[in-house]
């Protein structure tokens, strides 16, 4: 089929695989030594920019962890902001049934536990509703439900299967919050269920990917948190792992489109090795070339186009709910040498005054950048250094700056 010749081998788009995933070889050992530990100490973080790679990621080591005998459970967070601790047990118990719902329950367990629910005389699995009950029989706080009922879950799955244990895997899980205004506590929750589980010695293990606001918002909600997780900071690709993800998935496709050096460096370059961009730009470099056939045309020229679409695409609507005050200031951060790793206020103002006939005030800066933050433009690290919370925008704003004011 002529059509399919010229498919295009590129995926831009949240959460979509790559034909071909590169690098990665560093975070997927770390996950594989976090899979030998007999009891567990760690828990992984997997965090970065939007567009960096984290669902794809995710994605890969599902299959490594069923392959060296873990259960793995799980959902995006991604509409979790909102979510009541009640809400998060029956979110665990839900992804947990999934995979336990086919395992017997042996009658001792039952009689062992003392487990009286409604039908106990019918042939019992492990599905939601069961867990559901015991959850609801047992007495205490939503954590002790909860631990005793994960508690017996683990029973049934050691004594039923040969798991080693069970992988609860959230995506997007900086949207759990603790929300003390209406007495809701589902981040801490968790933190305190694991924690607890983990201490005697049951293999439930924590997989949390997320904005580069997760980790600090753990810790906030319970120190421990720190010494919970192995942080795993996914970035953008070095140069040699950005080469394959451009060049392996058209080596792989029909078509016969080749990219020149020339171009490989152009994408590279523009790219920043981020692999969102990696793919957007190779998609359009790549129909652009299926269509210019012959026509010989340097990509240097179209890559213009190309950068334009993604700037509409991908920066255009971040860009427009910014204020006027909010762009001067962050047009001087982007003059920044170092804007796309990180900056201080203290940076700002400098430059400003440089920049700047009414330069920026220390506190002024101080709550502007809070309010970038909140607008997720911006995130905070730990040591109180600010970074952009989307990839490249300071080339964006060098690119766009005062086009539109
Ligand atoms: N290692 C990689 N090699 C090639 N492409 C990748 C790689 N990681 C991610 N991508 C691509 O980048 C885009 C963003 O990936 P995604 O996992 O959605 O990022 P995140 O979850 O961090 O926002 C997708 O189009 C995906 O195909
Ligand atoms: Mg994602």
């Amino acid at each position: 089929m002529a059509h399919a010749r010229y498919a295009n081998p590129f995926r831009p788009g949240a959460g979509h695989m790559p034909l071909y995933l590169a690098g990665r070889e560093i975070e997927k050992e770390e996950f594989r030594r976090l899979l030998d530990q007999s009891a567990i100490l760690d828990n992984l973080v997997l965090t970065g920019l939007r567009g960096v790679g984290k669902t794809v990621l995710l994605d890969t080591l599902k299959p490594l962890a069923i392959a060296d005998g873990w259960l793995w459970v799980g959902t995006d967070l991604t509409e979790a902001a909102s979510l009541s601790e009640e809400n998060v047990v029956v979110r665990l118990l839900a992804d947990l049934a999934v995979v336990t719902s086919g395992i017997e329950i042996a009658r001792e367990t039952i009689k062992k536990i003392g487990f009286q629910a409604r039908g106990e005389r019918a042939a019992k699995t492990l599905t939601f509703d069961v867990m559901a009950d015991l959850y609801a029989a047992t007495p205490g706080l939503v954590s002790d439900k909860l631990k005793a009922t994960l508690d017996f879950v683990w029973q049934c799955v050691r004594n039923h299967t040969d798991a080693k244990g069970i992988i609860f895997a959230y995506d997007e899980a900086q949207n759990l919050s603790d929300k003390s205004e209406k007495n809701e506590f589902p981040l801490s929750l968790v933190l305190d269920v694991f924690q607890s589980v983990q201490k005697r010695g049951m293999p439930l293990m924590l997989v949390l990917a997320g904005l580069p606001t997760l980790f600090p918002k753990l810790v906030e909600a319970r120190t421990f948190a720190e010494r919970m997780f192995r942080v795993v900071f996914l970035d953008r690709l070095d140069e040699h792992d950005t080469r394959e993800a451009i060049v392996k998935p058209i080596g792989h496709a029909p078509s016969g489109v080749r990219f020149t050096d020339d171009w490989i460096e152009t994408i590279t370059q523009e790219s920043g090795g981020y692999p969102y961009f990696i793919q957007f730009l190779c998609r359009e470099a790549f129909d652009s070339a299926v269509q210019n056939r012959g026509a010989a045309r340097k990509l240097a020229a179209s890559m213009r186009d190309i950068t334009r679409k993604l700037d509409t695409d991908f920066f255009a609507g971040r860009w427009a709910r910014v204020t006027d005050r909010q762009r001067e200031l962050l047009i001087v951060v982007a003059h920044l040498p170092d804007c796309d790793r990180e900056f201080t206020p203290h940076d700002v103002v400098a430059k400003s005054k440089e920049m700047l006939a009414k330069p920026f005030r220390a506190s002024n800066v101080s709550q502007m950048f809070a309010s970038l933050c909140d607008a997720g433009l911006m995130y905070r690290n730990r040591h109180g250094r600010y970074s952009f919370a989307i990839p490249l925008l300071g080339r964006f704003i060098l690119r766009n700056a005062g086009l539109d004011a």
